[in-house]
């Protein structure tokens, strides 16, 4: 699975690299992220879009997943846009120099800065709420300069794994919502504004998605919006983003649909919507985040003390915990993992691996089977690509680990172990 295989030595390897090797250069916790497999996802949204779309689609990269300079520059190689949802992403892409007009701004409470930077550079901004509608509009008369714009739409559709429900939508904090007009009512209102373009609708309805049907769903209730907005306003919309969402395998449970199957079904609706209903194609723009990275990372550390109570439980800790990876504290999410020095042992004994916070909810791995492990040797968790080192923290202090990034056999560094002196860096005396 991943493209692991085994090294002549006997241990886990990847991309040709022996982990263990890794490990001596390198040291542990560490990130470590393929680049041909991130770039081969990245390539099978594109060429599907493609397929359907021609040149009328965009894949753009949820950058929140996991942003770095080097991740940016891969998906500017790439062709494909970004996702942004911060100043700070914003501010990563545009130092790679990130084409700012495939650069997607998104948020439900963008600052006045943050707008600024945004308008300043001609990036796509996605109006969230009517507040950031007249602060947007303010900024853009100050500096005499336009803005394009997509809405973000509340669809009324919520999915999350195997569950999607159609409910009203109204109670979240991201975007307007259709059903009490409010939507309606602010597409009029950007209308009203020579200082915004209007390009486009977006809406997201979920992540870690595992169904085909909650996105046929949303782009019919979006295309109904598309053709209202046509008939009762004569505004024809150019863009249909539909946000990212799209399931990955964390664990031999997990059953995603294709990345094709997922295009291949939005593809469907859009085409018998629009050839029935007299609609124009629209634009399509996914944002994909989890799927891109997600199975594309794994992460290496050591294995320190087991403790084994009888009857109880057996607990592994290691050297990193929910300061590089804090899913399962927060989601129960469930990981697979490997000895790195007995990747084909016999799955003999139960472990819950944990990490070394002081906080018992510091668990990477609850009862996962692997085969009898001893200290010192090393453990690799998979599918660690999405949202780990985007979320890490300095908890506790501990410095955040490094990065590195596989190709042919090739490490690179692409970010560098923190040292106790970044953790002080912005402390001041007194
Ligand atoms: N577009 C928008 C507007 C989003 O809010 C998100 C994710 C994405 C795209 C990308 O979704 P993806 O393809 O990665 O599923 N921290 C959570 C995930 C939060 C996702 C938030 N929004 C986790 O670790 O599972």
């Amino acid at each position: 699975r991943y493209n692991l295989e085994i090294s002549p030595k006997g241990n886990l390897s990847w991309e040709g690299i022996d982990l263990l090797d890794l490990i001596e250069v390198y040291g542990t916790p560490l990130y470590v992220m393929n680049e041909t497999m991130i770039r081969e996802n990245i390539n099978r949204f594109k060429s599907s879009l493609q397929k359907y779309f021609g040149e009328n689609g965009l894949i753009i990269y949820a950058s929140k997943a996991f942003c770095t300079k080097a991740m940016c520059r891969i998906a500017k190689e790439e062709g494909i846009g970004l996702d942004v949802v911060s100043g700070g992403e914003l501010y990563t892409a545009l130092s790679v120099n990130f084409e700012p007009n495939k650069i997607f701004f998104h948020g439900n409470n963008k600052t006045y800065d943050e707008l600024e930077m945004a308008v300043d550079k001609g990036v796509k901004i996605v109006l969230d709420n009517f507040d950031e509608l007249d602060m947007l509009s303010l900024i853009c008369k100050t500096k005499n300069k336009k803005a394009d714009v997509l809405i973000r739409i509340k669809p009324g559709i919520e999915a999350h794994t195997h569950e999607f429900i159609r409910t009203g939508q109204i109670d979240s904090k991201f975007g307007v919502a259709l059903e009490n007009g409010e939507a309606f009512s602010m597409v009029q209102k950007v209308l009203q504004k020579e200082e915004l373009n209007l390009v486009g609708l977006h809406c997201h309805i979920g992540s870690q998605i595992f169904e085909t049907a909650p996105f046929k769903l949303a782009a019919r209730v979006m295309l109904e919006f598309m053709l209202k907005l046509k008939n009762e306003l004569g505004c024809e919309i150019e863009i249909l983003d539909l946000g990212g969402g799209f399931g990955i395998k964390y664990t031999a449970h997990d059953e995603p649909p294709r990345i094709e199957k997922f295009i291949e079904a939005i593809a469907e609706e859009v085409e018998e919507f629009c050839s029935l209903r007299g609609l124009k194609k629209p634009f399509i723009v996914l944002e994909p985040g989890r799927s891109i990275v997600g199975e594309a990372g794994i992460t290496l550390y050591t294995i320190g003390s087991i403790k084994e109570i009888p009857k109880v439980r057996n607990y592994a800790s290691v050297d990193g915990g929910m300061t590089d990876n804090p899913r399962y504290a927060l989601y129960q999410a469930r990981y697979d993992a490997y000895v790195v020095e007995n990747p084909l042992g016999e799955r003999t004994k139960v472990y819950t691996i944990a990490g070394r916070c002081c906080e018992s909810g510091d668990i990477l791995i609850k009862d996962i089977k692997l085969p009898e492990l001893k200290t010192g040797q090393h453990l690799a968790i998979l599918a660690t690509g999405a949202y780990n080192y985007s979320m890490s923290s300095n908890y506790n202090r501990f410095p955040r680990p490094a990065v590195v990034l596989l190709k042919n056999g090739q490490a690179k560094v692409i970010v560098k172990r923190e040292t106790y002196e970044d953790l002080v860096r912005n402390d001041v005396e007194i």
